[in-house]
């Protein structure tokens, strides 16, 4: 270890080193809890941002991860201080997490901001929280190290193996079809779900905690282990150990952040066969370390990388499969040329001598790059008179009759009115029509929920058809699957041209020529635009009133304007 700090330079030196009436307070204040001055004199402070709760399944072992991660810090010579950050539980926030992410960005980057953090440790993994949290760090840019959730164990009913999401989409619809009883829809919820841990198909969470070891942001293979495994103990340990040497190297987010690192991720993410979800978050990532991810280049990498990872929904396989074939680094590894080894990571060592030695022990699981699951495509960026500032499908995870298509618009105005209507046998819809949701999106829903994977109708469902085209300014749950066409923008709320689609317009999607249009002539469209009536404002006051005023198009990561700039402007600490 180089070190590059003597203690007097620490952060924390203002709040505890000093001799005057405010450190004193400090210090008074720590013998109040317990501590003795040795315990903190003279060493690196490590913030523990802790997004444990008891309304959060994913993270339930946090609580006794974080003594682990404690344990690891007081080894190295840290001071480890645990700051519950808020949970953005996935399962239980409505309207949906996405409207808190930027919240907890904040929190995260204020918490370290105004108290004595040398370095943090950022413990998350329920989708959103993981780029919130990486979000702040950024911004604040001290010593940061991510410590995933790491997936739950397989999901099990009657020996059928169960995928977190995937599989409720799937029973659901086979209930509503009449396919399966009530009785085995209870046998899947009581076994899909069964033990500490996010979701284990490749979800966001999946997806974004992957990402985040590819960026370097985690020790080598953290994003993989199972959180029920001990050797996930084992790097809550190794995570707490490593931070306090880099608040001494003076290692940051900005030494690990690079065009080349933020490019390794999104093939990583690709690679994966990820969440449509993590695009918006690495843009907003990517963005707040001044770097311009675009959806153009995330298309162009998209259209190089071939999908390695089998597993749920676009493949066979889930999370627990993929640790024992190796995991994250034995994919990175058969990446080879795909990834740029020279990107600095968390430990101090480079991407690349990270990778040496990986493995691929089931080649069904972990494709070599001989035999993808798909070619390349993992995802692929629309444009067109409907979306002008993009919008996004995942083909992999769609009927590929669907991918070349063109169909008569049924048009629902927001959620509550598709609530209503799809299930009504006199709605009229066939299995060539294109549905269309509007009000969805990041302002109009508001925060751009997962309702993007459109319900089919009732009536078609008893038909047999499992799959058609969906369209709206919505996201789509990783663990979702169908012909999706999501975070189309600018959104129908803000009157983008999505807004002017009618019933029974033709739509053409055409998905190998990255088009999505609206089959009507520029003249109609443009007299629908002059018609157009803005709706009311959704919030007059708090926080959805700074959301609705602040937050961001899809294309732009949905960050807060405000929020873009780095942290070049720390108020002098008093
Ligand atoms: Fe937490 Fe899926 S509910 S990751």
């Amino acid at each position: 270890m180089t070190r590059k700090k003597r203690p007097e330079d620490l952060r924390s030196h203002r709040w505890y080193g000093v001799n005057d009436l405010r450190s004193f307070g400090h210090r008074s204040r720590s013998a109040q809890m317990g501590y003795l001055r040795e315990e903190y004199a003279g060493k690196p402070v490590i913030a523990i941002l802790n997004t444990w709760s008891e309304i959060n399944p994913c993270h339930t072992h946090f609580r006794q991860r974080v003594e682990e991660v404690k344990r690891g810090i007081w080894q190295a010579g840290g001071f480890p201080i645990e700051l519950p950050v808020q949970t953005l539980s996935e399962p239980f926030q409505k309207p949906t997490t996405m409207l808190y992410r930027n919240f907890l960005a904040m929190e995260a980057e204020e918490t370290l901001r105004s108290y004595p953090a040398d370095g943090v440790v950022l413990m998350g993994g329920c989708d959103k929280t993981t780029p919130a949290l990486l979000m702040g760090a950024i911004s604040m840019n001290l010593p940061a190290i991510f410590m995933p959730a790491g997936p739950m164990l397989r999901g099990n009913w009657n020996g059928v193996t169960l995928g977190s999401g995937t599989d409720s989409w799937k029973y659901w619809a086979d209930l509503r079809a009449g396919t399966i009883a009530q009785e085995d829809w209870q046998g899947v919820e009581g076994g899909i779900a069964r033990s500490p841990g996010h979701c284990m198909t490749m979800g966001t969470a999946s997806t974004m905690t992957s990402a985040a070891e590819a960026l370097g942001f985690t020790l080598p293979g953290a994003a993989s282990i199972p959180a029920a495994d001990s050797r996930h103990a084992q790097m809550a340990v190794k995570t707490g150990m490593r931070i306090v040497d880099m608040v001494w190297e003076d290692l940051k987010p900005s030494d690990l952040l690079s065009a080349a690192a933020v490019d390794n991720a999104v093939t990583t993410c690709l690679a994966l066969s990820g969440s449509t979800n993590a695009i918006v978050h690495m843009i907003a990532l990517a963005r707040r370390a001044g770097i311009d991810l675009t959806l153009e280049r995330y298309d162009a990498i998209s259209r190089r990388t071939p999908v390695l990872a089998n597993i749920r929904p676009t493949g066979a396989y889930l999370m627990e499969d993929f640790f024992y074939a190796g995991g994250l680094r034995a994919m990175l590894a058969e990446l080879g040329d795909l990834i740029d080894g020279t990107t600095l990571t968390v430990n101090g060592r480079t991407l690349g001598e990270n990778l040496e030695g990986a493995q691929i022990f089931n080649d069904d699981v972990i494709r070599r790059r001989g035999q993808p699951l798909l070619a390349n495509s993992g995802l692929a960026v629309l444009r067109g008179n409907i979306a002008p500032d993009g919008a996004v499908i995942k083909p992999g995870a769609a009927e590929p009759h669907l991918l070349v298509h063109t169909g008569r618009a049924v048009v629902f105005k927001d959620y509550n009115d598709m609530a209503a209507r799809i299930d009504d046998d006199a709605l009229d819809i066939d299995e060539h029509c294109v549905i269309v949701l509007h009000h969805a999106g990041p302002v109009g829903a508001p925060g751009m929920p997962e309702w993007g994977q459109l319900p089919i109708p009732r009536k078609l469902l008893k038909e047999g058809v499992r799959d058609m085209v969906r369209i709206s300014d919505a996201r789509m749950s990783g663990t979702s699957y169908g012909a999706c066409v999501l975070h189309v923008a600018p959104e129908s709320f803000v009157g983008g041209p999505f807004a002017l689609i009618e019933n029974g317009d033709l739509i053409e999607l055409d998905v190998p020529n990255r088009a999505l249009n609206l089959l009507i002539s520029d003249a109609e469209l443009a007299r629908r635009k002059a018609a157009w009536i803005a709706p009311a404002p959704r919030f007059t006051r708090g926080y959805g009133a700074l959301h609705q005023a602040h937050v961001m198009q899809a294309n732009l990561g949905c960050d807060f304007d405000f929020l873009q700039r780095g942290a070049d402007d720390e108020p002098e600490i008093h």
